[in-house]
């Protein structure tokens, strides 16, 4: 005997009149003695079960009086169109089966501070506010791989234990590797879908990444998934055109498939709906200017000189001035990875550009042509510090048919933080790590 619904809350529309059994968990319960009113939630959505003391057996009252937050009941009932009930209709239950009891959940409605929500953040996602952050995560996750598939792009799944750095030794979390010595989580996995690219041309891989930085910062996690396509014989302007498409792309589908969930999240769609290619560029050179010009806009957006990072005010800034994403390119080559192109016209500068998110959600990707000539690579990596032995194999890329190429990284926290307006990112990914949290 099978113990499954017999649908979800979600299609509940097809069974207007007709008695089906839903199994999920109580969201909510309202006694009115002879009348209760349970909110029954099942994943796909809630409804409103009425259990009527006139019109069910004894047993069954008794059993939805006995039902608390989150228990877990299969119930049955005849499926009534209802005007005035959320979604349209509602169930009136003819039999009430306890699953599993919940006494004393410790999530109750009234407000908890984030601290203790995050402790218990295994039940906190079942709440109405996280089940919308996740499922629009989760479309983000789908579009983005859709997308990417549908325009010729093969998943190409790097690893997440490696040898080498990518993005600078300074945060690497290492660990014993038997007796080949140390072994680090993966940064990037953008060196491994390299070699792909030069197997299969366009490339993605999509996966954990992971950084030990001792920021804490509203945007910053330890551990991150990160979606980095790369692709042959691409320059920087072909990147830059790749990523507008795509995350416009995303934007709009998350817009038409998870508007219920937006809702939810009480978020102004019409921002959103305005993030349609092309996104405006701006050279790091211009920005410095910007910032100058614009002095005091921004707290801590102070102006800087030539050579200096952007920090978090002054990409604020920046995106403050467009209606939509921006990119920041061209930034100084020092400032960036060992294996950005330079350009030509100006070897100071790398090919590269980040995108920033409006409202300050700040950067969302970080892209680059890539250096193709292995000769420049070798030195740029022996310039910063890395042993050139640990990547010949990325040097053969270079040996045998090099091509230009360029790729970018997308955060996937970063920009399930910008779509659904939350202000930290810690509450887009279902189990955040960071500098002070591990558990659960
Ligand atoms: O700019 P990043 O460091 O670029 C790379 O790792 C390149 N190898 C990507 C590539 O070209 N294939 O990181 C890319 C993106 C950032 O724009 C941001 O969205 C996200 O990854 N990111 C983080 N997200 C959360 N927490 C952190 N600590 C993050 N660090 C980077
Ligand atoms: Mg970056």
């Amino acid at each position: 005997m099978s113990l499954l619904p017999t649908t979800s809350i979600a299609a509940i529309a097809g069974y207007a009149d007709q008695t089906v059994t839903l199994a999920g968990w109580v969201y909510h319960k309202t006694d009115k003695g002879k009348l209760i009113f349970i909110q029954l939630r099942d994943g796909s959505g809630t409804l409103q079960c009425v259990v009527s003391k006139k019109q069910v057996p004894e047993a069954a009252f008794a059993a939805a009086q006995q039902l608390t937050q989150e228990s877990s009941c299969r119930m049955t009932g005849l499926v009534r169109a209802d005007a005035r009930a959320a979604g349209g209709f509602e169930l009136d239950v003819q039999a009430v089966q306890l699953v599993g009891a919940s006494p004393d959940y410790p999530i109750s409605p009234k407000d908890h501070g984030v601290e203790f929500l995050m402790e218990h953040r295994q039940l906190w996602v079942r709440s109405a506010r996280q089940h919308a952050l996740l499922r629009v995560r989760a479309e983000v996750i789908a579009a983005a791989q859709e997308w990417l598939n549908a325009q010729g792009f093969i998943r190409f799944d790097s690893p997440i234990l490696t040898a080498t750095a990518a993005e600078g030794t300074s945060n690497l979390f290492a660990t014993e590797y038997f007796d080949l010595g140390t072994a680090y989580l993966a940064q990037t996995g953008q060196l491994y879908v390299e070699a792909g690219m030069m197997a299969f041309g366009k490339v993605y891989c999509f996966g954990p990444t992971f950084r030990a930085e001792k920021s804490k910062t509203r945007r910053h996690l330890t551990e991150f998934w990160m979606l980095e396509p790369e692709v042959a014989f691409a320059t920087h302007d072909d990147n830059l055109r790749l990523q507008e498409d795509f995350v416009s792309a995303l934007v709009q589908r998350v817009i038409e498939r998870r508007s219920a969930d937006l809702q939810v999240l009480e978020r102004d769609t019409s921002i959103l709906a305005r993030c349609l290619p092309p996104f405006p560029r701006i050279s790091y050179d211009d920005a410095l200017k910007l910032i100058e010009a614009n002095q005091g806009a921004i707290e801590g957006a102070t102006p800087l000189t030539w050579g200096d990072d952007l920090g978090a005010p002054h990409e604020q800034l920046i995106a403050s001035q467009f209606d939509r994403p921006v990119f920041v390119e061209r930034y100084p080559a020092a400032l960036k990875a060992f294996y950005m192109q330079p350009d030509p016209q100006r070897p100071e500068v790398a090919l590269c550009a980040d995108l920033l998110a409006p409202e300050g959600y700040g950067e969302i990707i970080g892209g680059s042509e890539r250096i193709h000539d292995a000769a420049l690579l070798e030195q740029r990596i022996r310039d910063h510090g890395l042993s050139v032995e640990a990547y010949q194999w990325y040097l053969d890329l270079r040996r045998y048919g090099t091509v230009p190429h360029s790729g970018f990284g997308m955060g996937i926290e970063r920009v399930v933080a910008w779509i659904t307006g939350t202000r930290h990112i810690r509450e887009t990914i279902p189990f955040p790590r960071m500098l002070y949290r591990i558990y659960p």
